[in-house]
């Protein structure tokens, strides 16, 4: 009918169902990384309200966040996100209590005075951040990013012991902490889901094929131990120039999930290619072809729950951070939503995804 266009506009992006429920027609539970501060942004608090069921703080719960100071907590950006999500029925999971990055200085002091002093911040730490957290974080990032990345093209590190990651927590309290910091978990709290959360293990390369032994290790070692671990995160900080093939990453999902661990996409975007095309429309069909696979793939292998690292091209650490941002002036176009807040392809993809739609 000509004209119909004129006489009925399509309705404002968020009239329309955002991917939360759709995810959740299928059993999916959908989120997004929010960081606190941008809320006051009435277009931000928009995307996250209508798009998300889940909700992770992208900094507000981690070490330097909630305990800048020994013995000083602020849990005030974190409790701004309870609110926030309490006021529209989303649910909330933690990130993280353990990790070598986001540490106050008195933490790494601590941690280089051995390991009494080190046990004791941890102990400490744990103790104030579950019991105040209990009632609605139900599932926390409990260790990040304790298993050291192969060489090769990427980060060139030599493991310090075994799998791990040379970090002052493995110089502190040993080998064994990844397992000491599970079990001090589930001993505070034994209904919490306790979930180790990693990057690079989604690719068809070398380094992810590497990258998966290790974290396979590390989760058999723990199951075998009796180590209390629940679930793993899988970051997905996907990359266009990391070649993708379902075959590997599906059998890898399927060896944790025959570990009886659930797994988890935790922190999903995708970098684009060095070179990329000059039409917009062909660099946004790349982005969503990729998320599709991946995704559609972590899904049909039994992931049911699925968090983006923000919404918007605008608000992400892509554009943000020198080390995973373009270095020819352009933008990752790496999310559901563009810089303008309107749906992208990858949200569709996503959707699709959710709909039981392989790539
Ligand atoms: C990132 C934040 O998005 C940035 O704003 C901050 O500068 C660094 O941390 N893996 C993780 C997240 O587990 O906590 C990181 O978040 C991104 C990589």
């Amino acid at each position: 009918m000509a004209g119909a266009g004129a006489l009925w506009p399509a309705p404002p992006a968020e009239a329309s169902e955002g991917l939360g429920a759709l995810a959740w027609k299928s059993g999916i539970l959908f989120g997004t990384a929010v960081d606190s501060g941008r809320l006051q942004d009435a277009a931000y608090a928009r995307q996250v309200r209508s798009e998300a069921r889940l909700l992770v703080p992208e900094w507000e719960g981690k070490w330097a966040a909630l305990q800048p100071e020994e013995g000083r907590f602020d849990f005030a950006p974190l409790e701004t996100l309870i609110d926030f999500a309490g006021r529209h029925g989303q649910q909330l999971r933690g990130h993280a209590l353990v990790w070598h990055q986001a540490m106050p200085a008195w933490l790494t002091a601590a941690l280089a005075s051995g390991p009494a002093r080190s046990h004791g911040a941890l102990i400490a730490h744990l103790d104030v951040v579950l019991s105040r957290t209990a009632p609605v974080i139900r599932d926390w990032d409990v260790v990040n990013e304790a298993v050291a990345n192969p060489g090769g093209p990427f980060l060139d590190q030599t493991p310090a012991v075994g799998d791990l990651r040379d970090t002052p927590w493995l110089r502190a309290l040993g080998p064994d902490y990844v397992h000491l910091v599970f079990r001090l978990a589930r001993e505070r709290d034994p209904t919490l889901r306790l979930t180790y959360n990693d990057y690079g293990l989604e690719g068809d390369n070398p380094f992810a094929e590497e990258k998966r032994r290790r974290v396979l290790r590390l989760l058999r070692r723990m199951v075998e131990a009796q180590v209390p671990v629940d679930a793993l995160g899988l970051q997905a900080h996907l990359q266009l120039d990391e070649p993708f093939r379902p075959e590997p990453f599906a059998a890898f999902l399927k060896e944790v999930r025959g570990l009886g661990l659930a797994v988890l996409i935790t922190e999903l975007d995708l970098r684009e290619a060095k070179t990329i095309p000059a039409d917009l429309a062909a660099r946004d069909a790349l982005v969503a072809a990729r998320v599709q696979a991946v995704v559609g793939t972590a899904l049909q292998a039994g992931c049911r729950t699925v968090l983006t690292w923000g919404l918007s091209d605008k608000d992400s650490w892509l554009v943000r951070d020198k080390e995973v941002a373009r270095r020819d002036g352009a933008a990752h176009r790496g999310l559901p939503l563009d810089a303008e807040g309107r749906r992208k392809p990858m949200w569709h993809a996503l959707a699709a995804a959710f709909a039981g739609r392989a790539g």
